[in-house]
C-alpha cells in the first residue's frame, strides 16, 4: 500500500493523472467511480485534462460503488452527482454506466465480471472507515448488497439535504470484496474528521473499519493530506 500525503489540489492532480493515463493505454477501461465531496476536484482535473489532450470515454465503462434506496428527490440520487460531476462533461455513453439497484443489485457483482472487472476504483473514506456504504462490521466477504445507514453516516451526508429527516436510512453497495476485486484502488482522504479512519485503516484493524481490507490488496495508493495523516 502506497501512501502519499500532499496538497488537496496536488491529489487532485495525481489520481487524475493515475485516470488519464490508464485511459490511453485502455480507451475502454472499466471505471469504479464513488462519490462525496472528495473525489469531485479528480473529475473536474479529469474533465479538463481530457478536453485538453483529446481523451475519449465513448468506449469507457463504469460502475458506481453505491446508491440511495429512496433519495426524497432526483438532485439527491448518486446518479445526478455523477451526471453533475463528471458524465455530462465527457463523451461518455450513459448506457455505460451502471449504478447498484434494487433492481440489479444481485446481478451487479457479475456485470462488473462480464466487462472484464474494474480497472481502477477511486474511494474517498466515511468518518467511521467505510468504503462505499460498507459500515463498520460489514463482512469482509461481503458482494453487492442493501444496508441500513449508521447514525453517524446519516449525520454526515445530512449536509447534502435541507433536514437530518431527509436523508435516506438505506443504500445498496458494492460489498468489500466487490471492491477487492478492482486491479487498482485510489483512496482519498481530505480533512481532519478523516484522520481517525485513516489511523484504523493503516494500523489494518480489521471489520471495525472497512478500509483496513485494503491492507490486502496489492495495488493501492493512498493520497492524504496534512490533516488526514495527522495521526499517523
Ligand atoms: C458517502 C459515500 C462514500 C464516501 C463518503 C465520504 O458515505 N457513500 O462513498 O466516501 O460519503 O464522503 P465525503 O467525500 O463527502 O467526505
Amino acid at each position: 500500500m502506497k501512501i502519499i500525503i500532499d496538497t488537496k489540489e496536488n491529489i487532485a492532480s495525481l489520481a487524475s493523472d493515475q485516470f488519464i493515463n490508464l485511459l490511453k493505454r485502455k480507451p475502454n477501461a472499466v471505471l469504479g467511480l464513488a462519490t462525496g465531496s472528495t473525489p469531485i476536484d479528480t473529475y473536474k482535473q479529469i474533465i479538463k485534462k481530457a478536453k485538453e489532450q483529446n481523451i475519449s470515454f465513448k468506449d469507457v465503462k463504469t460502475f458506481n460503488l453505491d446508491e440511495y434506496v429512496n433519495y426524497p428527490f432526483y438532485e439527491a440520487s448518486y446518479r445526478f452527482f455523477m451526471d453533475d460531476n463528471l458524465f455530462n462533461h465527457v463523451d461518455i455513453n450513459k448506457e455505460n454506466t451502471h449504478f447498484p439497484s434494487h433492481e440489479n443489485y444481485l446481478d451487479y457483482d457479475n456485470q462488473i465480471k462480464a466487462c472484464g472487472g474494474v480497472d481502477l476504483q477511486i474511494l474517498g473514506i466515511g468518518a467511521n472507515g467505510h468504503i462505499g456504504f460498507n459500515e463498520p462490521n460489514t463482512p469482509f466477504d461481503s458482494l453487492t448488497h442493501v444496508t441500513d445507514l449508521q447514525r453517524k453516516t446519516i449525520e454526515d451526508n445530512a449536509r447534502f439535504f435541507s433536514s437530518i429527516d431527509e436523508v435516506p436510512t438505506k443504500a445498496i453497495t458494492m460489498g468489500l470484496t466487490t471492491i477487492m476485486n478492482s486491479k487498482e484502488i485510489i483512496l482519498i482522504a481530505l480533512g481532519e474528521n478523516k484522520a481517525d479512519a485513516i489511523k484504523a485503516l493503516v494500523d489494518n484493524v480489521g471489520v471495525s473499519c472497512p478500509a483496513s481490507i485494503l491492507n490486502g490488496h496489492d495495488n493501492v495508493t493512498i493520497y492524504c493530506d496534512k490533516a488526514a495523516a495527522s495521526k499517523l
